[in-house]
């Protein structure tokens, strides 16, 4: 049975796409035949992230339309993406992209189109289907959440992440199909992922901890916790593979995001530390 995860945060820019291709890309690893789905119609980012921009024929705006009288319905092999890495990673034979558009759109994504993309998707046979927001929580981003059977929630240490990530929530635990239609099984089980987290800062009270962050947004799974790292994740977009590849994963945001992706599969993981050590600090790493 396909499991549909949402990606999802409130507040824009914190970490979800790099997120997204990170635990898709190590899910995909594990030998999960994994698809991400853009649902960012406005600005999509998945095709750069993975390096994909020449690649993108179809999108997920025609895959949801419905077919003009006379016309075939796009299949979706025609639009899927199967991901190949510059370095040969192992995710290789499993991950597959269904873009946005590389067209100018300033239209959204109906809950009812996204539910056709995805009944495609299950049938396709996909372990997971992982749908990476836009930011807010309308529009796309509600569509997003509407079909999760799990949610992913991406914060940053910081308040007004922390704010909009509650919103989030209470958008999902009232108005997903699983929290209007309790008939239909159990709740949308919820995750947290902290990123661009400086653990120094937490210790000496600069930053909110990961555990004054849970017990705002009241979230027991902790699914991780990623560090700052702002050089090495633009090498990663630059080079158009996710943080998990084979050349880049030799880091602690690689490890941070195959642990992750662990616990997601319910692999008992014990969080490591981010802590930087001397020597990482002088040469930057
Ligand atoms: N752990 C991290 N350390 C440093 N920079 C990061 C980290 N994670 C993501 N970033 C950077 O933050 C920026 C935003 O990341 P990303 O696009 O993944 O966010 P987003 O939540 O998907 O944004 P949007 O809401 O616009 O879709 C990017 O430049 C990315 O490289
Ligand atoms: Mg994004």
């Amino acid at each position: 049975m396909s499991k549909v995860i949402c990606i999802t945060s409130g507040k824009g820019g914190v970490g979800k796409s790099t997120s997204a291709c990170a635990l898709a890309g190590s899910l995909a690893m594990s030998g999960k035949k994994t698809v991400l789905v853009e649902c960012d119609i406005g600005t999509p980012n998945l095709h750069v992230l993975l390096g994909c921009e020449n690649r993108v024929i179809y999108s997920i705006t025609d895959l949801a339309v419905e077919p003009i009288e006379g016309e075939k319905e796009l299949l979706s092999s025609q639009a899927l993406i199967k991901v190949t890495s510059s370095d040969k990673s192992n995710y290789d034979n499993n991950l597959y992209l269904l873009a946005g558009s590389k067209q100018i759109r300033r239209d959204k994504l109906t809950q009812k189109e996204l539910y056709k993309v995805i009944e495609k998707l299950k049938n396709d046979g996909f372990d997971f289907i992982i749908l990476d927001s836009p930011a807010g929580i309308d529009d796309s981003a509600h569509a997003a959440m509407y079909w999760a059977d799990m949610a992913i929630f991406v914060v940053n240490p910081e308040m007004s992440s922390i704010t909009d990530a509650d919103k989030a929530i209470a958008v999902i635990d009232s108005s997903s199909y699983r929290a209007e239609n309790p008939s239909y099984g159990d709740a949308v089980t919820k995750h947290l992922l902290v990123t661009r987290y400086d653990q120094q800062a937490s210790e000496i009270g600069d930053q909110l901890t990961c555990d004054e962050i849970q017990s705002i947004l009241r979230i027991d799974s902790l699914l991780g916790v990623i560090p700052e790292a702002n050089k090495h994740l633009r090498d990663a977009s630059q080079r158009g593979l996710p943080v998990v590849a084979s050349s880049l994963v030799n880091h602690a945001v690689g490890q941070q995001y195959i642990d992750a992706a662990q616990r997601l599969l319910g692999n008992n993981i014990p969080l490591r530390s981010n802590k930087v050590s001397f020597f990482q600090k002088i040469f930057k790493k």
